[in-house]
Parts: structure tokens; C-alpha cells; sequence
């Protein structure tokens, strides 16, 4: 066989062991789950005929590199600060060892996998094996797909508890998917919610005149309109003026439907000079978007980033994937991965725009580490082309349900995937003006996933020696601090089905913080400069001062007060708020 031929006469030296002769029935575990995730129930193995497609992430031959890279140009004291790479750069830089693809496809030749099934994604650093017959998956990883279903919502997915790698293959892949992630489409949480509020205190609320753009009105305490913010946010007169290049994108999952004709409403009332502007939906591994069945999350983020960035063009993605599911034959439950599905489609467009906001999230302990360190590098390769990717941190506090779930119910703090990951930026929420405070929903803390990057070493190790010994043992000291940076998060007037209603949690300040980004991006692309990627070495740096901090406040959660907002960054409203017209100063 052409591998073995080309490993026994291998001059290259590598940097690890290459068996000469795999031993694919010598199995070891990759990730497994001490019992089925909380709230699933198996209903049984899927019929026969059932197949998957299975994305391999391959481990790139530089571990460090694109990391590295991402740095590099994100770092405002480096001298490549804002020199993004390339698609095809990029593509270098996560490339794995030939060895390693072709020890890949050895296995997967010796399961007898088609090589035409099989094609290389995600800027190369993954194969992808359209597909493939369950029971086939099942003998790769030794694994047992079944479908199981949300007792809550009833959806299914086909996953399995555990999966395993040849002993020979572990050193060469990072993840195999699906497999043991239970996060369906359902099971991501939107994070956002309906405030209750009496129809009759809202029924005028659209016909107000809009507040000044320029004076914190003190109405804005009890109703945030786009006004608010903009006076807030000190984004003053700027008119943004590169929109032949400047893009906006916001990612819809869960079938959530955003509706032009609430948009143009909530526009006409309340930012009238905003009120022609639209959005292009894309859709992503069969997202629909139905306009006439408007829904609170897509319609929030619509709205609020419109409003604010008007007239940057935006990109509405809606992935699909979500039920009801078409439970035919061969796919009789969901095999789809929403975060994979739409880093798949975005990494291989020639054209990304340059901030994207997302509001959704997972208890970082229900998400696999394999799989979140993976699609957290993922995120690095948009950084490193020069995209700002922005993250709500969600809206649960420390945590609500707050055991760890690996049998021994260990009392925790519990953070949120992708708010964790350290190569995007985490949004939490602030409520209240003059001064802003810390809004109790807002979800921060600390990882225990991913290692405190060197970017926040002094801004946390600052707040956790302030803590002293309070809530030890139910954080991780040296994980990742989220989030970075907040915004308002709560009262936001939304229209759905041409009626006005509040909204909160920081679904309301990631499209905010993402358009206020946008706008910096339309500023230094229109001076000609690059825009400004991954913001968070920047934020850390010399963009602190562009920020408003916030010092009052705490995110409950847990049985306890949670963390509170104090002078400098802190696990509930990061760096604070942003200052449009310092941060302006500060990147131009
Ligand atoms: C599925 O295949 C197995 C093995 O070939 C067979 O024993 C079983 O009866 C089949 N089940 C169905 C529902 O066709
Ligand atoms: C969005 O619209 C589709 C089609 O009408 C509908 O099936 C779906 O339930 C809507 N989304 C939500 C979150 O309600
Ligand atoms: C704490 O975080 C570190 C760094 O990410 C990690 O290696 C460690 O396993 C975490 N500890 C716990 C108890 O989760």
C-alpha cells in the first residue's frame, strides 16, 4: 500500500511517532460522558440504513501556530498589529502533517470508507466523510450511535456517549463529530428573554419621539430605544461611510425568523433616519428564515444592530438543522452541529465580514473539551483573517444549575461556551445610566476549559487577588475571565409581529457592542487602515481606556451574590462599556 511504502521511506524527520504499522483495533478513549448529558434519553439505535456525516479535525503539524499568528496581529504593540492573513495563509498555518493525513486515510481505508466520500474542510486542517453508514461510524469509534431525545423539547439527536481513536491515532486528531456533543440546534440556549410587562404600559412606546442621540435621557433607565444607546455609547454623529466593504454579520440557529417589515417599523419609529435600511439572509446548511413568523432573538439582533450601525450593510446567516426535523429513513434524528455547521460555510468564503455577533450559548461543561477546544480554534482562524467575532455571555449569573456533571455533583460555578474561549470576545450586560451598573443577568467568570491567556494576565490577576478567598473552590483561579466588555442588557424595546415588546439578557448587548465594533471597522477601513480583528489584546491594551468601567453590581446565581463589578475588569462586566468616540481616537 502506497502509505506504509511512503513511511518506511520517510526522509523527513518528525515531530512525533509515526507508526510504521497501525494497530486500528488497539483502542483508547477519546471523550466519554460518566452517563447520557442531563435531560436525553436514548430511544433506541437508529434503523438500519441511518447515515452521518463525521467531520475529523486533523491536529495541525505547528501546534502554536495559528495562535501564534492571531496574536501577532492583533497585539497593537506588535509590528504585524493589523497585517491579517489570508485565507491561504491561514490554510498553512493549521495544515496537518502529511503523515498525519495519510495515516487518516489509512484508517479509514482499512474500515473500508470510499476515498470519494471523503473530502478536506475547514481550510484543510479537517476531512469530512459524507455519509457514512452509522454502523460503520460505530466500528471507527468504537462507538454506539443512538438517538436520543430531549425530555424538555422533545428533539432528537443521534449521538453517542463515548467514542474512541486507534491508540496510534490520538497524537493526529483533535476531535471526531458528531459524537459525544449533545448540543442540537434546541439544546443551544438563546440569550434572550421576554420581560414580562403590562401590553398597555408598551402600547405607546413606539409613538415617543426618539430620545436624543447625544444626552443620556433619564427615560433610558426604564426603556432602552436605539437613541439611548447611541448616547450611551458616545457614537455620536458618525455616519459610516465604507459600505461598499464593510459588512455586519448576525447568526441565527434555533429557526429563529427576523421579519423586514418589523425591522422597518421599529426603524421608522424610533430611528427614522436608519428606517430604509435591510438585511440579506444567507442561509446555512438549510436555514429558513420566514418572515411572517418573527421570532425575539433574530428580531433583537436585528434591530439593535441595524439601528446602531445603519446603513453598514448586514448579513442575517440562519443555520439550519433544527426541528421540527424531517425524521426520514436515513436521518431519523439530527446529526447536525450547529457551531461546525456554520464555521464550515464561513471558512470557505472569499468574502467574511469583519464583525460578527452571536448570541447563543451552553454550560461550558456540557460541551466536550475536545470539542470546544476545536471549535475555539476555528474562531482563531476567522480572527487571524482580520474578523471580529463577538459572543453574549449569557444570562444565568455564576451559574443556575450549579453541580459539576461528571457524577460527583461538586458544587461550581458554572461558565458558558463560546464566552470561554479566549480568541473571541465575551459581551456581558450592564442595566441602568448615569451610573450604568452591572445587570444581575449577566453571565461571567471563569473557565475550566481554557487556561487564561497571557492577554488578561494583569486585568484578572488583579480582580482575583481583590476576592481574596471568597467563592474558592467554586471557580477556576487560573481559567479564562469572561466576559470582556458589556453593554445594556435589559429593556429593550423590539417590535415581533409589528407589536412592541421588552426584551433582556445579553442577546441585547452583543449586537449592540457588535455594531458599535462595526462602526470603528467602517472608520479605519474608509482611512484606508485594516479593520480590527480579534479585539481582545487591543481591549486589554491600550483600548481600556475607551471603555467605561463599571464598579457597581453583581450577577447572582448559585446561592450566592455572584461577583461584583469593581474598578478594572471583573467576571460580570469585563473591561466595561464601550466609548465609540475614545476608542475612535484610540484605533485611528
Ligand atoms: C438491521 O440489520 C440487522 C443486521 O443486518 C438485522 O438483524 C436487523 O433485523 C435489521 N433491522 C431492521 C429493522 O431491518
Ligand atoms: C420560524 O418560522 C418557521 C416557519 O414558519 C417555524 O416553523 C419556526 O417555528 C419559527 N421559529 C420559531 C423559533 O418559532
Ligand atoms: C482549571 O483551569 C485549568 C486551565 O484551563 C485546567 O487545566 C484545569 O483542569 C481546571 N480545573 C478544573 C477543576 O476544572
Amino acid at each position: 500500500m502506497l502509505w506504509r511504502s511512503s513511511f518506511l521511506t520517510a526522509v523527513v524527520p518528525l515531530c512525533f511517532a509515526s507508526p510504521i504499522f497501525p494497530r486500528w483495533d488497539d483502542l483508547e478513549v477519546k471523550h466519554a460522558w460518566s452517563s447520557v448529558p442531563r435531560n436525553w434519553i436514548s430511544v433506541g439505535l437508529p434503523p438500519n440504513g441511518t447515515t452521518i456525516d463525521l467531520r475529523i479535525a486533523l491536529k495541525p503539524h505547528r501546534e502554536d501556530a495559528l495562535v501564534g499568528a492571531l496574536y501577532e496581529v492583533s497585539d497593537p504593540a506588535h509590528e504585524k498589529y493589523g497585517a491579517h492573513l489570508s485565507k491561504e495563509e491561514v490554510a498553512t498555518l493549521v495544515a496537518p502533517h502529511p503523515d498525519t493525513v495519510e495515516l487518516v486515510h489509512a484508517w479509514l481505508g482499512h474500515h473500508g470508507v470510499p476515498a470519494s466520500s471523503i473530502r478536506p474542510s475547514y481550510n484543510g486542517g479537517w476531512l469530512t466523510i459524507t455519509s457514512l453508514p452509522a454502523s460503520q461510524a460505530d466500528a471507527l469509534l468504537g462507538a454506539s450511535y443512538q438517538v436520543y431525545r430531549h425530555t424538555e423539547t422533545d428533539e432528537t439527536l443521534l449521538r453517542t456517549v463515548e467514542y474512541s481513536l486507534p491508540v496510534d491515532l490520538h497524537a493526529h486528531v483533535a476531535l471526531v463529530a458528531p459524537t459525544t456533543y449533545f448540543g442540537g440546534p434546541r439544546a443551544l440556549h438563546r440569550t434572550s428573554r421576554l420581560t414580562p410587562t403590562a401590553k398597555h404600559l408598551l402600547a405607546g412606546a413606539l409613538d415617543d419621539p426618539p430620545e436624543s442621540p447625544t444626552t443620556v435621557s433619564s427615560s433610558c433607565a426604564g426603556m432602552i430605544v436605539p437613541s439611548c444607546l447611541q448616547a450611551l455609547y458616545n457614537t455620536g454623529s458618525y455616519t459610516p461611510t465604507a459600505t461598499d466593504q464593510n459588512t455586519l454579520g448576525i447568526t441565527g440557529y434555533l429557526q429563529e425568523n427576523a421579519s423586514q417589515a418589523d425591522l422597518t417599523l421599529f426603524l421608522s419609529k424610533l430611528m427614522p433616519d436608519a428606517a430604509t435600511a435591510d438585511f440579506t439572509v444567507v442561509s446555512v446548511a438549510g436555514g429558513t428564515n420566514d418572515q411572517n413568523n418573527p421570532t425575539l432573538e433574530a428580531s433583537l439582533d436585528i434591530q439593535y444592530a441595524e439601528s446602531l450601525a445603519f446603513p453598514t450593510p448586514t448579513i442575517f446567516y440562519t443555520t439550519g438543522g433544527s426541528p421540527p426535523f424531517q425524521a426520514d429513513e436515513n436521518t431519523p434524528a439530527n446529526t447536525n452541529e450547529p457551531y461546525l455547521d456554520w464555521l464550515d460555510f464561513i471558512l470557505a468564503q472569499s468574502d467574511i465580514p469583519q464583525t460578527i455577533s452571536t448570541s447563543y450559548g451552553d454550560d461550558e461543561q456540557t460541551v466536550p473539551p475536545d470539542y470546544a477546544q476545536t471549535v475555539c480554534s476555528l474562531f482563531a482562524q476567522l480572527g487571524a483573517q482580520g474578523v471580529s467575532v463577538l459572543f453574549s455571555s449569557g444570562d444565568t449569573g455564576v451559574g443556575d444549575d450549579c453541580v459539576s456533571n461528571d457524577g460527583l455533583n461538586t458544587p461550581m460555578f458554572l461558565p458558558n461556551f463560546p464566552a470561554t474561549c479566549p480568541y473571541i470576545t465575551a459581551v456581558g450586560g450592564t442595566t441602568g445610566v448615569n451610573p450604568e451598573t452591572a445587570a444581575g443577568l449577566s453571565s461571567g467568570g471563569f473557565s475550566n476549559y481554557f487556561a487564561r491567556p497571557s492577554y488578561q494576565d494583569t486585568a484578572v490577576s488583579n480582580f482575583i487577588s481583590g476576592l481574596g478567598t471568597q467563592f474558592s473552590g467554586l471557580y477556576n483561579a487560573s481559567g479564562r475571565g469572561f466576559p470582556d466588555i458589556s453593554a445594556q442588557a435589559e429593556n429593550f424595546i423590539i417590535v415581533i409581529g409589528q407589536e412592541p415588546f421588552l426584551a433582556e439578557g445579553t442577546s441585547c448587548a452583543a449586537p449592540t457592542v457588535s455594531a458599535i465594533v462595526s462602526l470603528l471597522n467602517d472608520y479605519l477601513i474608509s482611512q484606508g487602515k485594516s479593520p480590527l480583528g480579534f479585539l481582545n489584546p487591543l481591549l486589554y491594551s491600550t483600548g481600556a481606556a475607551g471603555l467605561n468601567d463599571i464598579t457597581s453590581g453583581s450577577n447572582p446565581g448559585c446561592n450566592t451574590d455572584g461577583f461584583s463589578a469593581v474598578e478594572g475588569w471583573d467576571p460580570v462586566t469585563g473591561l466595561g462599556t464601550p466609548d465609540f468616540g475614545k476608542l475612535q481616537a484610540i484605533v485611528g
